[in-house]
């Protein structure tokens, strides 16, 4: 790695974000000191570890407006999505076996439904408009009397695009099925609240938020009974076993706590940002912006370069700012957007499009936009 003075611009935060600082100071206890298992409450040091879990547990529940005892770790969204979905499915899927989803949901959520396919179920793929929106009444037609659950995201990965989870929390709950939402870009940048959105499980991810790697969690409403997909020692309420990431869920609780408290602030600096940088490059006729008339998360920006190949300015720019082109958090493979696809773009322009997600380590700069448009022809 160059020097942090050479760093390109970091805008890819969609991707993952940086560890916050005092996310980092408030986990070094749970390293160093407090190292106990939070299982073993037979001495003072696993009891120091389970009170800690306690407390995270209890605000990262009150965020969302759920109970403790209904927050489940795990290590990760992926993990998250991977129990709610097959839990469901294993649990009560004999008698319900179809699923609704979306065509643009992130790939955790795509091949985890491809999986249940291969072992017996039967999955609807609703298609977008050209925002990225479903047509809710389009979702209400396709639930059927077998129908166990309906998985749609709150925001999107690769556009920010936000799904009225409120009115499809609704229609779920009137017609009798399980409502999952994938809020893993969602969580700590807009409000969430499960009652009122009628959400019956939610997942989310610390590393989008500014916490660690490898924590994340999911709500499942009490009285569901998934089926566990780790099996072991009977942790977190049996439903998912393994020691608890002690350091990672304080991290985590932390990082939760935290963007409650800025949300406001920071949501309106970085849509000033965006908005102040889309309108700018539309009016240089540099970009078109790639679910613009949707409610959009306010730090995201994807859009279609007008005047040169996605390809070729990610590679004139890389010392300059880090962007992500395709599906970036995927895999290490850029791949064609499915999202973009769905939305009714070409291959072209889908290749075409970029995807600039700025952070809250961006809104002390103020002449970050200035620098950023003389990168674009
Ligand atoms: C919408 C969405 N769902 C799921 C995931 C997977 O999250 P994690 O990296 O915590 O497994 C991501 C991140 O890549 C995401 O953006």
């Amino acid at each position: 790695m160059p020097k942090s003075v050479d760093l390109p611009l970091y805008l890819d935060n969609a991707s993952t974000t940086p560890l916050d600082s005092r996310v980092f100071d408030a986990m070094t206890p749970y390293f160093l000191e407090d190292y106990g298992n939070a299982a073993s409450t037979t001495h003072i040091f696993g009891e120091r570890a389970a009170r800690a879990v306690k407390e995270s547990r209890q605000t990262i529940a009150d965020a969302i407006n759920a109970q403790a005892d209904e927050i489940h770790f795990t290590s990760g969204a992926t993990e998250a999505i991977n129990l709610a979905l097959k839990g469901a499915y294993f649990a009560f899927g004999q008698s319900k076996p179809h699923i609704i989803t979306v065509q643009t949901e992130h790939k955790a959520v795509l091949d985890t439904c491809g999986y249940l396919e291969e072992v017996g179920a039967e999955v609807t793929y609703l298609p977008v408009d050209s925002e990225g929106l479903v047509d809710l009444d389009e979702l209400n037609s396709s639930i059927r009397k077998d129908t166990l659950l309906v998985s749609v995201m709150a925001a999107n990965n690769e556009t920010g695009v936000l799904q009225d989870i409120k009115s499809i929390g609704e229609i779920c709950k009137s017609k009798g099925v399980m409502f999952f939402t994938d809020a893993t870009q969602a969580y700590g940048k807009i409000p969430l609240n499960v009652l009122d959105q009628s959400v019956d499980m939610l997942c989310f991810s610390a590393h989008k938020i500014y916490g660690p790697k490898g924590i994340g969690g999911l709500y499942v409403k009490k009285g569901i009974q998934l089926t566990p997909q780790i099996h072991g020692g009977g942790h977190e309420f049996g439903l998912r076993s393994g020691t608890l990431n002690v350091p990672g869920i304080l991290g985590l609780a932390k990082a939760t706590q935290l963007c409650l408290e800025e949300m406001e602030e920071v949501s309106t600096r970085l849509r000033k940002l965006r908005d102040d940088f889309e309108t700018e490059m539309e009016k240089a006729r540099k970009i078109k912006v790639n679910g613009k008339n949707a409610p959009r998360l306010p730090h995201f920006s994807n859009f279609q370069l007008l005047n040169e190949e996605a390809e070729s300015f990610i590679l004139r720019n890389r010392n300059k700012i880090a962007v992500a082109q395709g599906s970036a958090c995927n895999s290490a493979l850029v791949q064609p957007s499915h999202v973009l696809k769905a939305m009714g773009l070409g291959d072209k322009e889908g290749e075409n499009s970029l995807r600039l997600s700025f952070g809250s380590p961006h809104i002390a700069k103020d002449f970050i936009n200035k620098k950023l448009f003389k990168l674009f022809n």
